[in-house]
């Protein structure tokens, strides 16, 4: 017994890296997969269905109104029915904001940020068009957001600002969804693959470098990220509106952001007043320093120091 038997799932940017393992773990727990990336990824299917699993692949870009709903009705016709959206597909490439053009910038938004929308959107049209008395939707949308916009990485403006958006989608459209059966959580995951620089000399890359020992846990083998998105994904998980960072051994709860030290005076302030007592704001506030646990604190800051240098780089 899986804990996704009879579950139906689309996961996009199935191909590679973390969604491939989605699918592999998605199937080995029971559940239909819908593998989808820019190229439908046929080997992938290929290797479920040898296992045993049902499985499809369908090609086409995330970030596209028309190719979204394909994506829903070509799994509505293979499967039945659909349960939960992964939405996973997105990546690079990433640029200093300095040297950015317009079209990485829209680029890294479309498919950071709107590929998230499309999926999510074409997936709750058909939800709620089979809301009856006699149907009870229980289904659930996984987003994938990351530390680089939520924390802050150089060269990540556009794509950080896109994961960050994916982050503010997540809470608004479970907020919105609340009592119809349909949930919204979000992912941040860290792992070995190509968009993190798998099998280049990048800083990450050597960071995220597999053991030499093969009996040692590989703390960024992209497998690690899959249970928290599987456990999200089950019929009776409660959970909405939330989003997770997944590495390693590591789930953790993003708590978002939140108001700290505050200044307050009952009237306007002046410019002098603000910048008389702010600087004592700041001072008394939590360090950032360490945000996300110190593996991950450690990795940011390799990356600051190897892209910025170590004067700009700054707090980790
Ligand atoms: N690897 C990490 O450490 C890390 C960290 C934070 C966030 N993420 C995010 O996790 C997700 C998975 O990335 P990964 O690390 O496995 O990288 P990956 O490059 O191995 O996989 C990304 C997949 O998405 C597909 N894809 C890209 N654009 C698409 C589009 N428009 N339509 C359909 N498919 C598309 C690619 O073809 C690829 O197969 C991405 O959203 C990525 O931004 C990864």
């Amino acid at each position: 017994m899986g804990a996704l038997d009879g579950r139906v799932a689309i996961i996009t940017g199935a191909a590679s890296g973390i969604g491939r393992e989605y699918a592999r773990l998605f199937s080995r727990e029971g559940a239909s997969v819908v593998a989808v990336d820019l190229h439908a990824p046929e080997a992938l299917v290929a290797e479920l269905v040898d296992a045993g699993g049902r499985a499809l692949a369908v090609g086409g870009d995330v970030s596209s109104w028309d190719d979204a709903h394909r994506f829903v009705s070509a799994t509505v016709d293979a499967f039945g029915d659909l349960h939960v959206v992964v939405n996973n597909a997105g990546g690079g490439p990433l640029a200093l904001m300095s040297n950015m053009t317009e079209q990485q910038w829209d680029d890294q938004i479309r498919v950071n940020l709107k590929g998230n929308f499309c999926c999510t959107r074409a997936a709750v049209d058909y939800w709620l068009g089979r809301r009856d008395a006699s149907h009870e939707v229980k289904a659930s949308v996984i987003n994938t957001t990351s530390g680089a916009g939520l924390f802050g990485n150089p060269e990540s403006s556009a794509y950080g600002a896109a994961k960050a958006g994916a982050a503010a989608f997540t809470v608004i459209a479970a907020l919105e969804l609340r009592g119809s059966g349909i949930r919204v959580n979000a992912v941040a995951p860290a792992a070995r693959t190509p968009t993190s620089g798998e099998g280049t000399d990048d800083v990450v890359a050597r960071f995220m470098r597999a053991p030499d020992d093969p009996s040692e846990f590989d703390q960024w083998h992209p497998g690690n990220i899959s249970p928290i998105v599987g456990y999200l994904a089950t019929a009776d998980c409660p959970i909405t509106g939330e989003v997770f960072h997944a590495r390693g051994g590591v789930v953790g709860h993003f708590e978002g952001w939140t108001i700290g030290g505050t200044l307050e005076i009952g009237r306007r302030w002046t410019i002098a007043e603000i910048a008389e007592q702010l600087p004592a704001v700041l001072a008394a506030a939590p360090s950032r320093d360490n945000a996300g646990g110190a593996a991950y604190a450690s990795l940011r800051n390799a990356l600051r120091t190897d892209r910025l240098g170590p004067d700009e780089a700054g707090p980790a």
